[in-house]
């Protein structure tokens, strides 16, 4: 993908031009619009959309935009195909078109979403229209706490799919949290890999920076050890947080974790739509060991898969940029469509 080619007039998409009228192909490839919007980490959209003209996209992950570095078992590649199919899926069902998606548990394929006929009523308007307003929001979050009845309409999100959510609120464990955080924050910035891969993606513009402070950010990460000043910027992030969330599931499979995308960016939209910002924060989960120490911290039955802040803030961060829908689209099912 050619990093010229990010940009953030994505953001424009209209509903008024939705091709009501037009083929199920046409319908599809404009909801995929939508699809590319969805967060992924590092902002390096590692999905394909494979179109048929009956509807069916196929989406598949794609390997050079898999963070092998800071998600060696392709966890949050899972997790972003997930946000990506959920916003199609979303999309979809707002223009009272039918959607399945099925999540093979091996091959080539990550997920089929089967498109049908329009007709139906149009479901998740709400969420819908935050898809075009959501955004990460990497500042520090007022201390104002979220009602529980946010909190309980997020949970009911993630609900449909089998992923348990914890809320953290009490300084102790967020403490601890930001403990953790700092310690994963030293470890991962010690390992030059995993900063020329974060450069790279800095440097590409991908996480919204201006050309020059791209270059910058970039030189920065690769070539300076950062990880004291990121320790110190990211556990006083948590522990300022009104609201810590972690999300957990049963087991470490594929399909469990699209499924933890999609549930993820159903909470997301969730929290747009109720004013409140959303700040992933993946490092903690990037290690083995901090992993660990995360379930034994809140002792969590399952696997923990994501971890993110949540609260309100004054006004809104900038878009970042995507790639456009139509460079990350193919025709029809690839003969690689082993499930
Ligand atoms: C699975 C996943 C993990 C993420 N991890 C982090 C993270 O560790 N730190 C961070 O600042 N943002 C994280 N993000 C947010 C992405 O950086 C963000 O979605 C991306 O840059 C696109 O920007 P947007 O969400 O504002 O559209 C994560 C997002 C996803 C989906």
């Amino acid at each position: 993908m050619d990093p010229a080619d990010l940009t953030t007039d994505v953001w424009d998409v209209d509903a008024a031009d939705f091709p009501a009228e037009g083929t199920v192909e046409e319908q599809v490839r404009f909801l995929l619009r939508y699809a590319v919007l969805a967060p992924s980490s590092h902002n390096a959209q590692p999905w394909s959309f494979g179109v048929d003209d009956c509807g069916t996209v196929t989406v598949r992950g794609v390997d050079d935009r898999w963070l092998r570095e800071a998600d060696p078992d392709r966890r949050e590649f899972h997790l972003s195909l997930g946000c990506a199919v959920e916003t199609l899926r979303i999309a979809a069902r707002r223009f009272g078109l039918g959607c399945r998606a099925v999540t093979p548990a091996e091959g080539a394929v990550v997920a089929r979403v089967e498109i049908g006929p329009g007709g139906n009523p149009p479901l998740d308007a709400d969420l819908f229209d935050q898809i075009t307003e959501r955004y990460t929001d990497h500042r520090p979050f007022q201390w104002t706490p979220v009602p529980t009845p946010v909190l309980e309409n997020l949970r009911a999100e993630a609900a449909e799919f089998d992923v348990a959510v914890r809320i953290v609120r009490e300084e102790r464990p967020k403490r601890s949290l930001a403990e953790l955080q700092a310690n994963a924050d030293r470890a991962q910035m010690t390992s030059p890999a995993y900063r020329r891969e974060l450069g790279r993606w800095i440097g590409m513009g991908a996480l919204g920076d201006s050309w020059l402070a791209a270059r910058i950010g970039r030189a920065a990460v690769t070539q300076l050890n950062l990880g004291g000043r990121e320790a110190r910027r990211n556990s006083a992030l948590i522990e300022s947080a009104p609201v810590v969330a972690v999300l957990s599931t049963g087991d470490d499979e594929r399909p469990t974790q699209v499924a933890t995308g999609r549930a993820f960016q159903r909470m997301a939209l969730a929290a747009s739509a109720a004013g409140l910002a959303v700040h992933p924060m993946s490092q903690i989960l990037e290690r083995p060991d901090d992993r660990e120490r995360l379930r034994e911290l809140l002792d969590l039955d399952g696997r923990p898969q994501h971890l993110f802040r949540l609260g309100a803030v004054d006004g809104r961060q900038p878009h970042t940029p995507r790639w456009p829908a139509e460079s990350v689209t193919v025709d029809g099912g690839a003969p690689d469509d082993a499930e």
